[in-house]
């Protein structure tokens, strides 16, 4: 099975991640990752912080002559911010100056909890691998995924759908349509009369010393069906799906298909009719079902929507209580983003790329490309005809 670990500290030295079993023979670059990058520090209502950096992905082992070898894959991201602090980030006894130190727990964050959980009276030590910079690794793992997962012509998409009060209309169109429209876009978004609406309200959030959450939506094209499985509880696919999307930062709910909007609906309402033709073998003429049922996919194209809560950082004091003196105190912030709606939809995209090629790797096995693509392409011929 594919494994991924990653390391690295906000404005340590680098994001480092390690990815295990990843197949031989998969065309890969730094290139494609930075382009993946890329797209995750984009977006309207984003910070100071995306202007300092500029994510380059740099392969330290499994790659070669622009092909993975099927030994580990390391990858680092630099933190370009490094520079400025390494006297206080520098793992040498006393790196830390002292004048860095943060006593004061942010609400929303890891702050609080993670400092009494692992005892640190400097609140530094948990934000700084608490924040979501270390998306930007998972972001990098997830593009490996995503590459072996094109050579087999499954296409992962993401689109924002809605940012705080505001959600946007999803065009019925074929995905690379969708996709052209989507880049269009200046928010990741479908709905060019709802983009406008979006960015207003970011720009009234960012005026007011706000911020604002919103849902994406993951869709994964070009799928047989039956991967993942309905024999164990943790062979879902719907379970493994929705705990990756839950545990990127500030993500709050996820929905497969209809999601929570089934519970309103009755049985006719819901469920996809199966059909059959020469042609195409089974299929639905409905997705309801987001593409999975049982645990397995059934053919038709994963649907995932994910809800992310308002960014925790405000221009506008929150109140909270000094670590130390245990007085109160109003916790405020010179550079966040207002909104990471976009950005996050990204690693959503990553993410959900990650348990999409674990499933089809426990399917199809394989050492090599080459090999997964032809059971991969044996397999859906006999599931056409089933
Ligand atoms: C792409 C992305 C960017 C984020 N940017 C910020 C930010 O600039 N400031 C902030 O306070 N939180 C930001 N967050 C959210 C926090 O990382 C997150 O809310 C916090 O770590 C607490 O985790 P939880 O919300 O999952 O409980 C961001 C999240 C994502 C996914």
């Amino acid at each position: 099975m594919i494994k991924f670990v990653t390391a690295g500290e906000s404005h340590g030295p680098a994001l480092t991640a390690v990815v295990e079993n990843l197949p031989s023979g998969i065309p890969l670059t730094e290139e494609y990752i930075n382009l993946q990058l890329k797209r995750r520090q984009g977006g309207y209502g984003r910070g100071g912080r995306m202007k300092i950096e500029s994510d380059r992905a740099e392969f330290l082992s499994g790659v070669r002559g622009g092909f993975t070898l099927g030994s580990p894959v390391a990858v680092r991201i630099e933190n370009r911010d490094w520079a400025n602090w390494s006297a206080v980030m520098g793992p040498g006894p006393g790196a830390h100056t002292g004048e860095r130190v943060v006593t004061r727990p942010r609400p929303g964050h890891a702050d609080l909890s993670g400092a009494i959980k692992y005892c640190h009276r400097d609140i530094r030590n948990v934000l700084e691998r608490a924040s979501a910079r270390e998306t930007a690794a998972r972001v990098a793992v997830g593009s490996m995924a995503r590459r072996l997962l094109e050579e087999l012509g499954v296409k992962i998409m993401g689109v924002v759908v809605g940012i705080g009060p505001v959600t946007s209309k999803m065009p019925d169109l074929p995905p690379e349509a969708l996709e052209e429209l989507v880049a269009r876009s200046s928010l990741g978004c479908a709905d060019p009369g709802a983009e406008e609406a979006m960015k207003a309200e970011i720009d009234r959030a960012r005026e007011s010393g706000d911020s604002l959450g919103g849902v994406f939506e993951v869709r994964i094209y070009g799928l047989p069906p039956g991967l993942g499985s309905y024999t164990s509880w943790d062979r879902k696919l719907e379970g493994r799906l929705a705990g990756a999307v839950m545990s990127i930062q500030a993500i709050k709910g996820v929905e497969v298909g209809l999601g929570f909007g089934a519970a309103r609906l009755p049985g006719s309402r819901v469920h996809d009719e199966i059909y059959h033709s020469k042609e195409r073998g089974f299929y639905r003429k409905t997705n309801r079902a987001g593409g999975i049922e049982g645990g397995m996919t059934n053919g038709e194209p994963v649907v995932l929507r994910a809800a992310m809560k308002p960014i925790p950082t405000l221009y506008k004091p929150l109140k909270s209580v000094d670590l130390v003196t245990k007085e109160p105190f109003e916790a405020s912030v010179e550079r966040s983003d207002v909104c990471a709606v976009q950005a996050a939809c990204v690693v959503g995209e990553a993410v959900a790329a990650w348990e999409i090629a674990g499933a089809c790797l426990e399917k199809f096995g394989g050492d090599c490309l080459e090999e997964i693509k032809s059971r991969w392409l044996a397999y859906i011929k006999r599931a056409r005809s089933f």
